[in-house]
């Protein structure tokens, strides 16, 4: 069994799941035969560089952060070029209260899939943001502290800001080993 691996990280959080996940499918005896990170600006010879990589193996995965709940536009463009892949998808994203907010943000991303590319399955977890979103709900707040949708989203600031957790880890990477060797 050969994987590889491409992943779109801004500050890290995704980046980190990679590891985990790259670590855990590694220590079940599965070779790594391509790994890349791939930026937001990408250029479409760049993508395609590594889509080309990437589908050498047999099971394609594929990081992305979550940008305005979608993926960045590369990371669309080079799962519209994994042809005849099985791929899983992993991300991180600011909210994680409910898994169907995840499900839509996978919903949207897969859409992107080569349509001869098969979604082997996925996993997300909430992922911490920088001190300026911080610096901005809490401006927002003070200019209108009664705001219950500011407040929620200063309250989420506060719990995405351990995350990706040691748990968040595991199970991301016990999700790729299920959908990666079916155990
Ligand atoms: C420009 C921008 C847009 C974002 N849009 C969303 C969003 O629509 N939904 C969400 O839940 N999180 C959103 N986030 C939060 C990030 O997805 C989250 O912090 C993620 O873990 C970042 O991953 P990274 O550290 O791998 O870059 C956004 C962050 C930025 C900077």
């Amino acid at each position: 069994m050969t994987c590889s691996m491409v992943v779109n990280s801004k500050s890290g959080n995704t980046r980190m799941v990679s590891g985990a996940i790259k670590r855990a499918l590694q220590a079940a005896g599965v070779e790594f035969i391509h790994a890349a990170a791939l930026s937001d600006g990408a250029d479409q010879e760049q993508v395609m560089c590594e889509a080309q990589g990437a589908c050498a193996a047999d099971v394609v995965l594929v990081g992305f952060w979550c940008d305005k709940g979608a993926c960045t536009p590369s990371v669309a463009t080079l799962l519209s070029a994994l042809h005849g892949k099985r791929v899983f998808l992993f991300g991180t994203c600011g909210f994680g209260a409910d898994r169907s907010y995840f499900q839509q943000i996978v919903d949207r991303v897969s859409s992107n899939l080569a349509e001869d590319a098969e979604l082997a399955g996925w996993a997300m977890c909430q992922g911490k943001m920088g001190p300026a979103v911080k610096q901005r709900y809490e401006a927002m707040l003070e200019q209108e502290p009664e705001n219950a949708r500011y407040k929620m989203l200063l309250d989420n600031w506060f719990a995405a800001k351990d995350h990706p957790t040691k748990e968040d880890l595991d199970n991301m990477a016990a999700a790729a080993k299920k959908a990666v060797l079916g155990d």
